[in-house]
């Protein structure tokens, strides 16, 4: 997957901040925009803002001028919120609700993008919705297998750069066949890379790198 301009640019501009260690990688970034625009998501929660740097990838991207456009954004650090507020404040509505805890929404939500402490959103889920994770997210993505176990169907699938650093995951909820077959694409794509690429690199992704005593992914 070919990084943007416009990825590039958000990342270079957040990694600027002081503090900014925690950012989003310009990979997931751009993965988050490339979901964004083939979802046009109407009912957003980000979970974990942080800085801003993929809430400004939804608002630059997401239908946000859309009369039902609704986005819920969670951020428990209260230095976060102030530079959230201070950086993105001035540049959107009132009706971006931010709130430093878990709020249940009044309808559901068809895309989520989690990179930090959530609620328990998987009560609130649309059909076919989209869960965007950060990174690995491993403890996230446990609690979101576990809530919906039996519950609702899900495909799931990670995609990370050439480099085979850290990339992001998606959880799509119901999925058709052919959206499924895609993802056990990507996965088998992302298993081969692995094979090929990390016995070089000596990079494993997270999973491998306790039993391989690797260097960090
Ligand atoms: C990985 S960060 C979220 C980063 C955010 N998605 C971004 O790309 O700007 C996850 C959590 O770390 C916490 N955090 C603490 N210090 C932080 C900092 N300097 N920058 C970003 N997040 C920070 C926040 O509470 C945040 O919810």
């Amino acid at each position: 997957m070919r990084v943007s301009a416009k990825a590039r640019y958000l990342f270079a501009v957040f990694r600027a901040l002081p503090g900014s260690e925690q950012v989003a990688t310009s990979y997931a970034i751009e993965g988050l925009l490339r979901w964004l625009r083939r979802r046009r998501p109407q009912h957003l929660y980000e979970a974990g803002a942080g800085l801003g740097t993929l809430s400004a990838a939804i608002l630059t991207t997401a239908p946000v001028d859309n009369a039902s456009f609704r986005y819920q954004l969670e951020e428990r650090h209260v230095e976060c919120r102030a530079l959230w507020e201070r950086r993105l404040g001035p540049l959107v509505g009132t009706d971006i609700v931010r709130t430093p805890d878990w709020t249940p929404p009044p309808r559901p939500f068809d895309f989520v993008v989690v990179d930090g402490p959530h609620g328990p959103y998987w009560h609130h889920l649309a059909p076919r919705a989209i869960v965007f994770f950060e990174g690995n997210r491993v403890t996230e993505r446990a609690d979101l297998a576990s809530a919906l176990r039996r519950r609702r169907r899900v495909a799931w699938a990670n995609w990370r750069p050439l480099d085979r650093s850290k990339g992001f995951w998606v959880a799509h909820l119901d999925p058709t066949r052919l959206e499924s077959c895609r993802f056990a694409l990507v996965r088998w794509r992302e298993w081969g890379l692995d094979r090929l690429i990390c016995p070089w690199t000596g990079r494993w992704p997270g999973w491998r790198r306790r039993d391989r005593g690797g260097a960090e992914a």
